[in-house]
Parts: C-alpha cells; sequence; structure tokens
C-alpha cells in the first residue's frame, strides 16, 4: 500500500459535465464521441445494431450510450451518470446533467465539480429557456470552462448562417453572464461530422473538433499540488504522547514542517508521521492518505481544527459572499462561497506579543467625566464615499466644541496621511484600516472624548471589532446613507468617474462591496436631508446620549 503515499502513476482526469436537453441529442454525441475515440468495448456497435435489426429499428448512436448506462447501472461502483474515456494525454469522466426542468437537482449535483461543461444544443431548436438556465446555473456552480456542441448540424443542412446566428445568440447570453465559450462546433452525431474528425460538410467553419474541445480544457491542479489541509479528526493520548489523526485532504507534509492549526494559530513542528497499513514512520504523505502526526513542541489541538503550512493557509474569516440557489420542484438549495473582495481576517485576529500585563490608571474614567462635564464616546459615521460622513463629522465637531465638548474627528483621508499612510484599499488593507482607527477611537473615548470618526468601513465585520473595541455602550453606528446613484452625482472628488473608467481600482460600490448596517443606533440619509437637518438630528441624538452638565 505504499502507493497510498506518492502519486507515481497518476494520469491526468477531468471530469466535464454534458448539459443540455434530453432531445437535444446529447446521448448520440457521446455514443459517437466514444465510438470514435475507440473507448467501446469490442463488439459492442454490432451487438445494438444487431438489437435495432432484430426489432426492426434503424439505427442510433444514442442506444449505444443507453446499453452502455444500462449495464452500469447494474454494477454496483460506477455510477450510471459517469462514462469514463481516454485520449492520449489524459482521462476524462462525462457527466451526464439531466436537463429536463425535473432533473435541474441532478444537473446540479452533476455539473458542481466538473472542471468543464460541454453544452448541447439543437441545430433545430436553437437556444431554448433550457439552454438559457443552463448556462445560468453552469455560472453559479462556477463552472467557467464551456464548450458548444450545436447538434443535428445534418438537418439544418449544415447551414452557416443559421448555425451563425446559435452561435451569436448564445454567445451573447453567455456574455451576459460574464462567461464565454472556448469553441462552438457545428456537429452531426449520427454521421460523426466534426466530433473526432474534421466534417467536410462545414468548409465554412474553421475550428476544431469536440474532441479538440476537451483537450483544450484546462484540468484542475491535482489534490497533491494544492496547499495542504488536514481537518483534525481526533487526537490521541498515548502516555505523555499525542497523536493528531486526519486525512490529508490536499498537498504534502513532511517531518520537519512547519504547521498552523487555524483557527487557533499556534504554531508547531512535525516530529513524525504514521501512516495506515504501511511500515511506519514515513517521511511524508500526500493528499488522499490518512495520517497520525506527532508535534515537537506540545501545542493544544481538538478535533475540527484544520492543518496547513504557514504559507497558504486557509482564509480566517466571519464574512464571506455566497451565491445561494434554492429551487422550488422540491426544496433543494446549494451555493457556493466566493471570497472576492473580503478580508482574510487571520493577521487582525492574531496578538503576536506575549508576556504583557495592562497597567491601571490612576486617573479614572469618572474623574474625566467630572472635569469634562460629559461622557466619553465614540460616534462611529460610516457610508459610502461622497455621503456626506466627513461634512457632518467636521461640522458636528465645531458645534460641539463651541457648547464646550470635548471632541474630535478620526477622518479616513487625514488619518491615511499619517498612522495609515501603509495601508492602501485592498479588503485586508481597509480592515486593518479599521482595526487601528477602531483602537485609537476606542482609547479616545477612554480619555473622555467624543471621537467621530469618519471612514466607510465597507465591512460590518471591522465595524463589530470597533464597537468591541470601544465596548457597545460607548459606540454608536451613525449610517450616513446616501444611495451610491446620489454620490456618483455628486462625486466630490470626481473619484468615482475615475473608478468607472477604470483608473481606480477596488473602488467601493463600484467595483468593491459595501456592507449597509443590519441595525444601527441612528441612520441619516443625506439624500433627502440637508446639511442643517442632518445636524439637528444627530445634535439631538448627542445630546440625549452625552448631556452636557460643566462643573460651576
Ligand atoms: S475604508 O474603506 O478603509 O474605510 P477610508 O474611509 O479610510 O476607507 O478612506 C476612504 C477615502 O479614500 C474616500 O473618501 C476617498 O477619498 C479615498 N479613496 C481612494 N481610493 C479609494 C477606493 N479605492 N475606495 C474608496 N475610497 C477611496
Amino acid at each position: 500500500m505504499a502507493t497510498a503515499y506518492s502519486q507515481a502513476s497518476y494520469r491526468p482526469l477531468l471530469k466535464v459535465a454534458v448539459v443540455g436537453h434530453v432531445d437535444h441529442g446529447k446521448s448520440t454525441l457521446v455514443g459517437r464521441l466514444l465510438n470514435d475515440t475507440d473507448s467501446l468495448p469490442d463488439g459492442k456497435v454490432d451487438a445494438v445494431a444487431e438489437m435495432c435489426r432484430q426489432r426492426g429499428m434503424p439505427f442510433e448512436w444514442a442506444f449505444v450510450t443507453d446499453a452502455l448506462r444500462a449495464e452500469r447501472d447494474q454494477g454496483i461502483t460506477i455510477d450510471a451518470s459517469h462514462i469514463r474515456f481516454s485520449d492520449r494525454t489524459r482521462d476524462y469522466v462525462l457527466i451526464d446533467a439531466p436537463g429536463h426542468r425535473e432533473f435541474l437537482k441532478n444537473m446540479i449535483s452533476g455539473a458542481s465539480g466538473c472542471d468543464a461543461a460541454l453544452v448541447v444544443i439543437d441545430a433545430e431548436e436553437g437556444v431554448r429557456e433550457q439552454s438559457r438556465r443552463h448556462g445560468y446555473l453552469l455560472r453559479l456552480l462556477g463552472v467557467r470552462q464551456i464548450a458548444v456542441a450545436v447538434t443535428k448540424a445534418d438537418r439544418i443542412d449544415f447551414d452557416a448562417n443559421r448555425f451563425g446566428q446559435i452561435e451569436a445568440e448564445f454567445r451573447r447570453l453567455l456574455q451576459e453572464l460574464g462567461l464565454s465559450p472556448t469553441a462552438v462546433v457545428p456537429v452531426s452525431g449520427r454521421d460523426g461530422d466534426n466530433i473526432a474528425s474534421p466534417s467536410e460538410n462545414t468548409p465554412w467553419y474553421r475550428g476544431g473538433t469536440v474532441i479538440d474541445a476537451l483537450a483544450a480544457f484546462q484540468p484542475a491542479a491535482p489534490a497533491v499540488d494544492r496547499p495542504l489541509r488536514i481537518p483534525v479528526q481526533d487526537v490521541y493520548k498515548f502516555d505523555t504522547r499525542r497523536i493528531i489523526a486526519g486525512r490529508v485532504e490536499s498537498g504534502r507534509i513532511s517531518v520537519g514542517d512547519e504547521i498552523v492549526f487555524s483557527p487557533s494559530n499556534r504554531v508547531a513542528r512535525v516530529k513524525s508521521i504514521e501512516g495506515w497499513s504501511v511500515e511506519s514512520p514515513i517521511p511524508y504523505a500526500e493528499a488522499g492518505s490518512p495520517v497520525g502526526i506527532m508535534l515537537e513542541d506540545q501545542v493544544f489541538v481538538e478535533r475540527g481544527q484544520m492543518i496547513s503550512h504557514l504559507v497558504e493557509a486557509p482564509i480566517e474569516t466571519n464574512v464571506l459572499r455566497a451565491r445561494i440557489f434554492w429551487l422550488r420542484d422540491e426544496l433543494v438549495g446549494g451555493g457556493l462561497v466566493d471570497m472576492d473582495g473580503y478580508p482574510d481576517q487571520r493577521q487582525l485576529i492574531t496578538r503576536r506579543s506575549t508576556n504583557v500585563t495592562a497597567v491601571d490608571h490612576a486617573v479614572t474614567e469618572e474623574m474625566r467625566m467630572l472635569r469634562n462635564g460629559h461622557r466619553g464616546g465614540v460616534l462611529w459615521f460610516t457610508g459610502l464615499s461622497g455621503a456626506g460622513k466627513s461634512t457632518i463629522a467636521i461640522e458636528l465637531e465645531k458645534l460641539l466644541f463651541q457648547k464646550g465638548y470635548q471632541v474630535y474627528v478620526l477622518d479616513g483621508d487625514n488619518v491615511r496621511h499619517g498612522l495609515n499612510a501603509n495601508l492602501g484599499f485592498s479588503p485586508e488593507d481597509r480592515a486593518e484600516n479599521i482595526r487601528r482607527v477602531g483602537e485609537v477611537a476606542a482609547l479616545m473615548s477612554q480619555a473622555c472624548f467624543i471621537v467621530l470618526s469618519a471612514f466607510i468601513s465597507p465591512y460590518r465585520s471591522d465595524r463589530e471589532r470597533a464597537r468591541l473595541a470601544a465596548g457597545n455602550e460607548r459606540f454608536h453606528e451613525v449610517y450616513v446613507s446616501a444611495s451610491l446613484d446620489v454620490c456618483e452625482q455628486r462625486d466630490p472628488k470626481g473619484l468615482y468617474s475615475r473608478a468607472r473608467a477604470g483608473e481606480i481600482l477596488d473602488f467601493t460600490g463600484i467595483s468593491a462591496p459595501y456592507e449597509p448596517p443590519e441595525a444601527c443606533e441612528i441612520e441619516i440619509d443625506t439624500g433627502e436631508l440637508d446639511l442643517t437637518r442632518s445636524l439637528d438630528k444627530i445634535l439631538s441624538y448627542i445630546e440625549r446620549h452625552f448631556p452636557y452638565a460643566p462643573r460651576d
């Protein structure tokens, strides 16, 4: 079983979902494809031809595929909807993803996890609602490589114009979904046109065959080449030893490697690795292998943690974007997690310094409150660029100062000149921007200031962290809620038009997300209220929550 630890005989395997309505010639295409690549068992075609003759039916390639399916159906291990075949360089699994409306669930389970899809469209029928739905589902499922076979081209007399119309229509549809087909091939399954060899019936067609289209698909990186992931299944204790058990899901782990446990962020070095059914210990293990790991260092590890290397560790986050779909044939739901535009929070939750002890102040908060005549706190203004956060905060600072308050504005554009001059607008940098400002605001509010912080702060989780830093009772989230349209029309710094022109990347509202508060203490819609009325609203809120009572 030593092979469990190496992949010496590895041949790339490409999983291709074949998507299309049953009547659109899917089985015929697959049967012909298997035949033309010598992938059928000897005598299979003859046997089907004989069966057709006996029953007085014309021979159809679809019967070959169906016969193959029926046989495999009776097998125990091979899924009836999976058909394997090989070309010179690699193996393929064609996964039948049924196209009827009732079978959308099967299509989803068939197509998810595929490297690519072959969409089948009937030349006579053209692009139908089904085809539209298929394109949409493939997009949702994250299948990015799509080739199209326009089948039954013989039934339209290999008409270049009709084919051109179908191609243009389907390309347009995919384009709306942000997809582009790698090939659109006119085929006839019946006669094998453009399936494994170029057809003489389509002299106007310049592209390759279906086999060429399959060969051009890129396979996903094999599991062993992906970053190391071992979910901890259990920790076994033998006398003083601890053995961490799990299965290497991807990557490779070696004795001496430094590994990190998520989400605890504990780091340790691998002392030894035990294999399963092999002579142990072993020097390394690869994807697919169950292992027991012993560490050089004593760190607390528990079931459910994830082992990785320090580089390419998994993203740690408590926010994510997911595309969720929900089908009402039956109650079926699914979704795809997409971290695009969201920060990795690992760095933010790792406390690096050890052996530090906080000191108590001799001047208490009560003493400061008595002197200032009011409590300290944070008014956290969040909203799109151009919503009016800074304008309100700066005017408010003046008004509160005139009334006698200790007040100070922390503003995004200002802080980014100094404290946060080393940060840009990537999700990670924004998260760090808000983390630092949140901590500064918390300190200043302890110093009994009213802090007016004006930052886009687009992520809810970052604002939550700022709230935790200051303490819930001191923190007041103010949503300055002008809509994107309004902000873009104002465009006070000309940044929206530059962002639209592609000159500024990751611009909030245009090419980076903004998550409005789900619950905030106060909302000011500057699309509705002018500056004076906005200030009135926030001032009365402050006078209620931070009454000013100076000492005589
Ligand atoms: S935050 O997202 O990290 O909270 P912050 O409030 O500090 O942003 O800074 C926002 C200001 O930076 C905007 O008002 C704008 O003037 C400027 N800016 C420059 N580039 C960008 C960008 N890509 N996205 C948003 N604002 C930007």
